[in-house]
């Protein structure tokens, strides 16, 4: 069983292939501390077996939010709540990343204004963005630097930096909600210059052992934005900064999204392929077989699964249960998995 084998990448030595993929859960407090739901939520899922989990999309700034109760990163003193959960994980053998977000445009916090590349829109729901000046964009860089600092310092074995999803990197990424006509606007070169930039800052301060993943939207699903081969441009430009990508689609505008079971896999294959680097895929994966194909099929590294791990904390050790693998449980759980001496154990 592939999905259940070890998977090291510099630093990170995962126990398995499943990953727990950000996802906010809007349950931080004004101020962007952990609270004790983030505590039973993410141990609930270390303690179901997850290799690597993400922490949801937490801030960098406060208008860098999605809504009034994101998690924070951007004061020293939400390092120790943020510490509090990397040892809940590694206490269970789960390694920790966390996602770096800054919501641009998306931003649906309380605050005096929000910030784009460019002074458009999501949609009508939506506040008018302020465009960013070339200052505003540097301190934008260098607090993307001091989150990753204070990530470190918080214990994360990985971080992640959002540039899907239709916020701020994103939206410097595509053309459709990007249209500076200085050095951040224009050829693709050009627009990913604020992500390049931010990868170049957060990799002085990120220590050189551990891990960095980008998480990328593979295509905008909108005629005149951004698709699979402009992504593989983008990741092959970034790529000395980079260890891992995370494919996911989408998010930068209202679009029809074809959905079926593993429907990002194929993206997630190209940029493996194209770009040379290890990728996780999400998106609809629901059942250890799909993994298992994703895998051995070699389309991706690593595989998330989101919603599945919200209705299922479980669902890890239950599919062992069922299949009879050898494998070595929670020890506070040990006895709800023990077979039968008649059972046949099978090895991985
Ligand atoms: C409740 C919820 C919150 C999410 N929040 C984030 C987030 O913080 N950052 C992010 O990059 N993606 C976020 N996502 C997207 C997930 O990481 C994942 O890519 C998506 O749910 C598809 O995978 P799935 O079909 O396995 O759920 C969120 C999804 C859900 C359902």
């Amino acid at each position: 069983m592939n999905l259940l084998k070890e998977y090291e990448l510099k630093n990170l030595k995962l126990k398995n292939k499943v990953v727990m993929p950000p996802m906010c859960m809007y349950s931080s407090d004004s101020e962007g501390y952990v609270k004790d739901f983030h505590k039973v939520h993410y141990g609930a899922r270390a303690l179901g077996g997850v290799g690597l989990i993400i922490l949801e999309a937490t801030a960098i700034t406060p208008n860098g939010r999605i809504s009034d109760n994101d998690l924070g990163i951007w004061s020293n003193t939400q390092i120790p709540g943020l510490k509090s959960l990397v040892d809940i994980g590694h206490k269970n053998e789960t390694q920790m990343g966390i996602q770096l977000a800054h919501a641009g445009r998306k931003c649906t916090a309380q605050c005096e204004y929000t910030v784009a590349p460019s002074s458009l829109s999501y949609d009508e729901t939506y506040r008018l963005p302020k465009e960013l000046t070339k200052d505003e964009i540097s301190l934008i860089i260098s607090q993307f630097q001091d989150a990753a600092k204070r990530a470190d310092e918080a214990g994360f074995d990985m971080i992640e930096i959002h540039g899907a999803h239709g916020y701020l990197i994103h939206e410097f990424l595509s053309p459709l909600s990007n249209t500076r006509t200085d050095a951040y606007g224009g050829s693709l070169e050009n627009r990913t210059r604020f992500l390049r930039e931010i990868l170049a800052a957060v990799k002085k301060v990120w220590p050189s052992h551990k891990t960095i993943s980008l998480r990328i939207s593979a295509t905008d699903y909108l005629e005149g934005g951004l698709v699979t081969k402009d992504l593989v441009k983008i990741i092959n430009e970034v790529k000395p900064f980079i260890d891992i990508v995370h494919v996911s689609t989408g998010g930068l505008l209202p679009a029809k999204i074809g959905l079926f079971d593993g429907y990002q896999v194929e993206h997630a294959k190209i940029i493996k392929q194209e770009c040379n680097i290890p990728t996780i895929t999400v998106g609809l994966i629901n059942d250890f077989e799909l993994a298992e194909n994703i895998l051995n099929e070699n389309k991706a590294d690593l595989v998330a699964f989101g919603r599945k791990l919200l209705r299922e904390p479980q669902f890890i050790l239950n599919a062992i249960y069922k299949n009879k693998y050898e494998y070595d449980f929670p020890v506070q759980y040990e006895r709800a998995y023990r077979y039968r001496s008649s059972d046949q154990v099978k090895t991985l």
